[in-house]
């Protein structure tokens, strides 16, 4: 009897981060015929986490553009991923996430009325606007979906909330807790190791940045770069920023903090490298998802700049805290994390609110006795 088919399609990094892992699970049960096709929503920065995971898609899409708009992606996933699931017919189509690439891939799964798995449901702000366009295109993904894996039982609740039958959802954890887990133990044991960061001062502080969200383009991001500015005149500081590569990005952040004493604006990073600096941060500041998740396992503070989460739990125990992009508030609460020890220590407790390392085992788990059903 022939292996049910998989095909898992995505296409930007934090997709892919959180994809390897479960590609390897697939693959190392040997119960699934597996293949992955990815969009390529990004080049660079996609290429970067296959080539640490040693995954090699079976199918390209190759469709980032510079300045790419959203019509523009879902246009020419929709497009391009047709004849792809024509030629491999998968049994399901297995998406992550909120991405263009996430919604895009559900949609033209559904179009050849193929059967979809959703990686991370349930997640909402309850407003469409933040973040933009991910909280709708996570909807969206919910309603396309046959089987949703919750990371946690507040994402749980969201699906049963919006009428979706209880046996199709499973909490399992979020699959980029399994890949941080393995990524920083590894580091932890010499298992896995990396060069030495040329210009990090051990005397200093370390600040770890990301910012790259569509709805703080603008004048947000500008103050969010005042903001560092301003902390960065500390001595007793050190800011790193691997700077996103999209240009509403990478400009402003050249032109406004490029030169400045105390900052250092680098390449986006490889996954382990990256991992390796979140462990070295003092704490971080950052308006990226998945970093929310992955600092409560190492223990590290973050100072959110969005204005909403879709990500509450750890925002409840106390270790990430929301601050916008409103610069005075920025400014404060770094400052507060900097002189307030007990503040400090009260934000570095360790939990995994997201996971525990073992999603991809218990989604694998789940899509042989659902793939078993369904024959
Ligand atoms: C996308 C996702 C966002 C996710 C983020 C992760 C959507 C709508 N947005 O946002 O949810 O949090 O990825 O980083 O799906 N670029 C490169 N090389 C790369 C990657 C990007 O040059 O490797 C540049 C290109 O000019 C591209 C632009 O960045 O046009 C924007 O990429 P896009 O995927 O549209 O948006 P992101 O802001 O990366
Ligand atoms: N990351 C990385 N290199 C970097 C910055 C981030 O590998 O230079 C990883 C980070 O550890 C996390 C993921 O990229 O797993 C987050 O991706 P991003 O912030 O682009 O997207 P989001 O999570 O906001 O959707």
């Amino acid at each position: 009897m022939s292996r049910p088919g998989l095909l898992l399609v995505f296409g930007t990094r934090p997709e892919a981060i959180k994809l390897c892992p479960l590609i390897q699970e697939l693959r190392r049960r040997e119960e699934f015929a597996v293949r992955v096709c990815v969009t390529a929503q990004h080049r660079a920065m996609l290429d970067q986490v296959l080539e640490t995971f040693q995954v090699v898609p079976d199918y390209d899409l190759d469709i980032m553009r510079p300045h790419q708009n959203l019509a523009g992606i879902t246009a020419r996933i929709l497009d391009s991923l047709d004849p792809v699931l024509c030629e491999c017919s998968p049994q399901m189509v297995i998406v992550q996430g909120d991405t263009t690439t996430t919604l895009a891939g559900a949609l033209a799964a559904f179009y050849r009325r193929i059967s979809v798995a959703h990686v991370e449901a349930g997640l909402r702000t309850g407003d469409p606007a933040h973040p933009f366009p991910e909280e709708m295109n996570r909807v969206l993904t919910s309603r396309l979906a046959q089987l949703h894996f919750a990371p946690t039982q507040a994402a749980a609740n969201n699906l049963r909330a919006e009428g979706i039958r209880p046996e199709h959802i499973h909490i399992t954890g979020n699959t980029g807790i399994d890949a941080v887990l393995y990524v920083s133990r590894a580091l932890e044991s010499g298992a896995l190791q990396v060069s030495e960061w040329p210009w990090l001062d051990t005397r200093r502080r370390l600040i770890v940045v990301t910012s790259h969200r569509r709805e703080n383009f603008g004048d947000g991001f500008r103050r969010e770069m005042n903001a560092l500015l301003r902390i960065a005149q500390r001595a007793d500081v050190q800011l790193v920023y691997p700077v996103h590569r999209n240009p509403n990005v990478f400009a402003p952040a050249n032109e406004l903090l490029g030169g400045r004493p105390n900052i250092h604006l680098v390449e986006p990073l490889s996954y382990v490298p990256f991992i390796d600096l979140l462990r070295r941060a003092y704490f971080l500041i950052t308006d990226s998802g998945g970093i929310q998740e992955e600092a409560p396992s190492l223990g590290k503070p973050v100072l959110v700049m969005r204005e909403k989460t879709e990500r509450p739990e750890a925002v409840e125990a106390g270790t990430v805290k929301l601050v916008g992009t409103d610069e005075e508030r920025i400014v404060g609460e770094a400052t507060r994390l900097l002189d307030d020890t007990g503040e400090y220590l009260r934000m570095t407790r360790v939990h995994n609110p997201y996971g525990d390392g073992e999603a991809s085992r218990r989604i694998g788990g789940i899509l042989q006795q659902y793939l078993a059903g369904s024959a």
